[in-house]
C-alpha cells in the first residue's frame, strides 16, 4: 500500500494530498478505485485534474503484463546456463546453474554439498573464466582444496592463482553479517568483487541454513522475517545482476521418515531448482559397480536427486563421484564416455 504524498507525480500537490486527505482518499490504491466523479465534487477538484493524477499513479504503480514471447526473447539474450563442471549435476539441472535464478543443494553433514560448491566455484573461474563470489558461513572453505581441484584443471600456476583469485571469498558466521554482505554486494552492483574487469557470474552461500535455522522455531518470528530478507536480496541479486545464486541446505526426516530440505514450506518458494545429495549405499547400483571398474573410492559416490524443477520431471535421479573435479582430464573424458554408454543402455 503506497501513502500519497506531494510531488509523487505531476499535478499531486500539497493541498490536493490534503483535500484527498479529508475525503479518506490516503493511499494509491484508495485513489485508483474510488469513484473520480464523486471525488472531484467532494474535494471541489476538477475531474479532469484528478483523472490525470490517477492515470500517472496507475502507470507508475501497476504491474504490466509480459507476454510469453517477450519473455522468451529475454531469456535468450539475457540467460547464460553455467555448467557445474560434473555431467550428472548438468543433466539434472537441465545444462547447468542459470543465471536470474537460485539453485538449491541440500543434504545431511558430510553428503558432498560443500565439495560440490568447491568444484562449481573452480570450473566457473577456471574454465569459464568468470567471477565467482563464495559465502562461507560455516567455515568449511578450504582454499587448498581447490588448489588440489585446479591442479587437474591445469599444471600452470600462473592460470591456477588467475582462478583463485576469480573466486572471492567472505566469511560470515551469522544472519546479520550474511544481510550486510549481500545487500554491500548488491549496492556497489558487485564491481568491488571484479577481477579483471570481468563480472560475477555464480554467487555461492555455503550454507544459508547454518545462519538461519538457529533463529527460526520459538515465540518469536524474527528468523522468518530474516529468512525472507536473505531471499529477497539473493533474489535481486540474481535477477538484477544476473547472476546465477547457488545456495546449501540441510536436511530435515518428514513425518514418514522421508529427508526432506530444511528451513520450512516458506523458504522452499525460493529455489527455483532443489538437489538433493545423499551418500550411496555400498551395494549394487549402477555407480558402486561403475566405481569398482574405475577405481574409485565409494565412499565418495553419492546420488543427487531433483526435487523440485520447473523444467525437468521431478525426482530424477544421478549418481556420481565427489572425485570428480579432482579427476585429471582423461579420466574425466574416459568418465563421461563410460556415462554416456549407461544413459543410452538406460
Ligand atoms: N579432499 C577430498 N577429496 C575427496 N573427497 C573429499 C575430500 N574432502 C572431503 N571429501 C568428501 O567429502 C565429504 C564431506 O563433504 P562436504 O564437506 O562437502 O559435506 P557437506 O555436505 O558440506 O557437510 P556439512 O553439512 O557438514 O557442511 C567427506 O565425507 C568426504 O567423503
Ligand atoms: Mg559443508
Amino acid at each position: 500500500m503506497v501513502v500519497l504524498r506531494a510531488g509523487m507525480c505531476p499535478g499531486l500537490d500539497e493541498d490536493l494530498v490534503r483535500d484527498l486527505r479529508a475525503a479518506d482518499v490516503k493511499t494509491v490504491e484508495d485513489l485508483v478505485s474510488c469513484n473520480l466523479e464523486e471525488l472531484a465534487q467532494r474535494c471541489s477538484v476538477s475531474y479532469k485534474a484528478l483523472f490525470a493524477v490517477r492515470r500517472v499513479l496507475l502507470a507508475q504503480h501497476s504491474a504490466f503484463p509480459v507476454s510469453g514471447a517477450d519473455l522468451y526473447e529475454e531469456l535468450l539474450s539475457s540467460t547464460a546456463i553455467l555448467s557445474t563442471g560434473n555431467p550428472s549435476l548438468d543433466k539434472l539441472l537441465d545444462s547447468g546453474l542459470y543465471t536470474g535464478e537460485i539453485t538449491e543443494l541440500s543434504g545431511g553433514p558430510g553428503s558432498g554439498k560443500s565439495q560440490v560448491c568447491f568444484g562449481v566455484a573452480v570450473h566457473v573461474s577456471q574454465q569459464l573464466k568468470q567471477n565467482v563470489i563464495y559465502v562461507d558461513t560455516t567455515g568449511g572453505f578450504t582454499a587448498s582444496r581447490l588448489l588440489q581441484m585446479l591442479q587437474t584443471e591445469t599444471s600452470d600456476k600462473e592460470e591456477q592463482m588467475a582462478a583463485l583469485q576469480r573466486i572471492r571469498v567472505f566469511r560470515v558466521f551469522d544472519v546479520f553479517s550474511l544481510l550486510d554482505c549481500l545487500f554491500g554486494l548488491c549496492s556497489d552492483g558487485l564491481q568491488q568483487a571484479s577481477v579483471g574487469g570481468g563480472s560475477v557470474k555464480a554467487v555461492i552461500v555455503d550454507s544459508v541454513s547454518a545462519v538461519v535455522a538457529p533463529l527460526l522455531g520459538g515465540k518469536h518470528n524474527e528468523g522468518m522475517s530474516l529468512m525472507s530478507q536473505v531471499a529477497g536480496v539473493l533474489r535481486t541479486m540474481a535477477k538484477d545482476f544476473n547472476v546465477a545464486a547457488l545456495v546449501t541446505n540441510y536436511v530435515t526426516r518428514s513425518s514418514s521418515g522421508e529427508l526432506q530440505p530444511g528451513l520450512g514450506v516458506s523458504w522452499s518458494h525460493i529455489p527455483r531448482t532443489r538437489i538433493l545429495l545423499e551418500r550411496l549405499e555400498e551395494g549394487t547400483t549402477a555407480a558402486s559397480s561403475a566405481a569398482a571398474t574405475a577405481d574409485v573410492s565409494r565412499s565418495s559416490l553419492r546420488s543427487a536427486t531433483l526435487i523440485k524443477s520447473s523444467r525437468q520431471p521431478c525426482l530424477i535421479r544421478e549418481e556420481f563421484d565427489l572425485q570428480w573435479w579432482s579427476r585429471s582430464k582423461d579420466q574425466k573424458t574416459s568418465g563421461l564416455k563410460r556415462k554416456r554408454e549407461e544413459d543410452s543402455d538406460s
